[in-house]
């Protein structure tokens, strides 16, 4: 039990204009609309623009929860940014995003990359961080540009991600039972291989031979993830409900990391939740990683999605391959 109840007080999204659609992505590639949506329920997805770094998206984002929340970026005194696309090998995303919303020097400004299941990773760390005392305002981050990752050559992968970005504003209440109620966080370190990228880290760093094989972009193999993915966000989603007493009945709304249809509508059959209960944008951006799940819940919330004394579920997977499940009461 967290000693002081750490609640949401505002969110921010924010997605780059530019609309790539499946049609257009068969134009260069041997693909088609018809293949990526029933496969993925992905019709489109949103590209960065060149210059558009993710510390841009994330402070759009972030400046819009900010503002939801009545807050000043002055008053922020932790940022936590969930990303596995930072503008730079270092320092942190953080830093960068310090500085482009006026945060003090005295908050605390760190990443940390749990890929697709990082906002639910940061979420927690953050909320621990504020029932510590020791914090007051967190910023929790998830924010991605994708398109600079994948392969573009690559269709078994390429045509299922996109960029963007989503931000919550975490503060304490006095009011027991509220905010984040718990999180099960958990990874599969053995199937690091199903979905990685081989070179460009401290391992292997990229040479001109490795680049050239493309191989410091993304590869994934795709049954093998699909299946453990339904797996292992059941038994998160499953486990967290059991440890706070909770019948699937009792959730108003699960956000689930929107990396394909597919996925999704096996979960709600497993879970028995029906897909009205569940949040899906999938289909308007494709898999935006540490994105997908603050970017969905700043949707739900601003199209009335989510009431006071809703509780939501939020439950994830990822690279590593990690999962996540959280427990929201609003
Ligand atoms: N367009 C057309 N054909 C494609 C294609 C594309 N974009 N991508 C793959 N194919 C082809 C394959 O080459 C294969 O052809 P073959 O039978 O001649 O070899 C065929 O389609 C079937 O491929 P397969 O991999 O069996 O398809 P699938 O039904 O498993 O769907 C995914 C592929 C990637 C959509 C699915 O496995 C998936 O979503 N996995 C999870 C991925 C994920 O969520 N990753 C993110 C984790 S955070």
């Amino acid at each position: 039990m967290p000693t002081r109840s750490t609640v949401i007080l505002g969110t921010g999204s924010y997605a780059p204009e530019r609309v790539l659609s499946n049609d257009e992505i068969s134009q260069t590639l041997d693909t088609s609309d018809d293949w990526i949506r029933t496969r993925s329920g992905i019709r489109e997805r949103r590209i960065a623009a060149p210059n558009e770094a993710t510390s841009d998206m994330a402070a759009k984002a972030a400046q819009r929860a900010l503002d939801d929340a009545g807050l000043k970026a002055t008053e922020i005194d932790l940022l936590v940014v969930a990303t596995m696309t930072p503008d730079l090998p270092m320092p942190a995303a953080a830093c960068i995003i310090q500085r482009k919303l006026g945060l003090p020097s005295t908050a605390a400004c760190f990443d940390l990359n749990a890929a697709c299941t990082g906002f639910v990773y940061a979420l927690d760390t953050a909320c621990a961080m504020l029932s510590s005392g020791r914090y007051q305002k967190a910023l929790v981050i998830g924010a991605e540009k994708l398109s600079t990752i994948v392969d573009w050559q690559d269709r078994t992968t390429c045509v299922l991600f996109g960029d963007g970005a989503g931000a919550v504003v975490v503060g304490v209440s006095p009011e027991p039972d509220r905010g984040l109620l718990g999180t099960r966080l958990g990874a599969f370190g053995d199937s690091v291989e199903l979905l990685y990228i081989s070179h460009g880290g401290s391992s292997s760093p990229s040479t001109p031979e490795s680049i050239a094989r493309r191989e410091h972009c993304m590869r994934m193999k795709g049954k093998e993830v699909f299946k453990l993915a339904v797996r292992v966000m059941d038994e998160a989603a499953r486990d967290i409900l059991e440890q706070h007493h909770l019948h699937a009945d009792q959730i108003s709304l699960v956000i689930p990391h929107q990396a394909n249809l597919r996925i999704i509508e096996a979960i709600s059959e497993y879970l028995e939740i029906p897909m009205e209960r569940f949040f899906v944008n999938v289909d308007r951006y494709g898999n935006t990683s540490a994105a997908s799940i603050p970017l969905a819940l700043d949707e739900a919330r601003r199209s009335g999605r989510i009431k006071t004394g809703d509780i939501t579920l939020l439950v994830a997977f990822g690279a590593g391959l990690t999962y996540g499940s959280a427990l929201i009461r609003w």
